[in-house]
């Protein structure tokens, strides 16, 4: 078995509606790689917070739901991705804006970041990995083969996740979405534990007014240029 050390991570962080999400899919999908959507983890501790009537402030009992996650990711026969907690399917529950903000307010305390260590790291399974979210270069996966910060103007982020809710029927005021993204980043940049900052050796990557597919082939042009497997991919996606 391939030593979990010697399996290829890329790092994909940035603030909310950055597009890291989308990005990540289609890089791992592109590369036949593993996906990490690390944000879902902190949005099912909240979920099951939620469920299991513990407060959001109670930093111990939230440690103990993160160690014990019984979490599954499969997809439906249409490729949609499907997400199980505790044998429920939760899938569209864990989207949900009220879930955004509880998984930052889970996400502030240092047990439960330790606790979802093992499990992310978990994911690094071969052929490789990509891995989104905040602190996937700066904590998690450090010896990642590349680590992209992607980032977006602050008005693009609540245009897209406006558009994003309103596909799925949900009808949510666009200033109320700012003023939602705006909190939500000044509390994952000021929190003490892993804030949200780009590691010191990441490559930033504006993706405002680009197209997905864009900013996709300059990250797989990024793999390229770091492992040979992402040169191979990068190019034939081109062609
Ligand atoms: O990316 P997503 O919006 O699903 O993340 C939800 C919340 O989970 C973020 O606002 C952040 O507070 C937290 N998070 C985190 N570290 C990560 C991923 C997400 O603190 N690696």
């Amino acid at each position: 078995m391939t030593p979990a050390a010697e399996v290829p991570v890329v790092t994909i962080d940035g603030p909310s509606g950055s597009g890291k999400g989308t990005i990540a899919r289609r890089v791992a999908a592109s590369l036949g790689w593993h996906l990490l959507d690390s944000g879902a983890l902190y949005r099912l501790v909240a979920l099951a917070a939620e469920h299991r009537g513990v407060a959001l402030g109670d930093a111990e009992a939230l440690a103990g739901i993160a160690a014990g996650l019984d979490v599954r990711f499969d997809s439906d026969a249409a490729g949609g991705e499907r997400i199980w907690l505790d044998g429920e399917q939760v899938t569209a529950e864990i989207r949900a804006e009220e879930t955004g903000k509880g998984a930052s307010a889970v996400a502030v305390f240092a047990p439960v970041r330790a606790a979802l260590l093992d499990l992310q790291r978990g994911f690094r399974r071969p052929p490789g990995l990509v891995a989104d979210g905040r602190d996937m270069g700066t904590q998690v996966f450090r010896d990642a083969s590349l680590k992209v910060f992607l980032t977006a103007s602050a008005e693009e982020r609540a245009r897209r996740r406006h558009k994003q809710l309103k596909d799925k029927g949900i009808d949510v005021s666009l200033a109320a979405l700012s003023r939602d993204i705006e909190d939500r980043d000044r509390r994952d940049s000021e929190r003490p534990v892993a804030p949200l900052c780009p590691a010191e050796d990441a490559r930033m990557l504006d993706s405002s007014g680009r197209s997905i597919e864009a900013v996709t082939q300059t990250v797989l042009g990024w793999i390229g240029e770091v492992l040979d497997v992402g040169r191979e991919v990068g190019r034939a996606d081109r062609t």
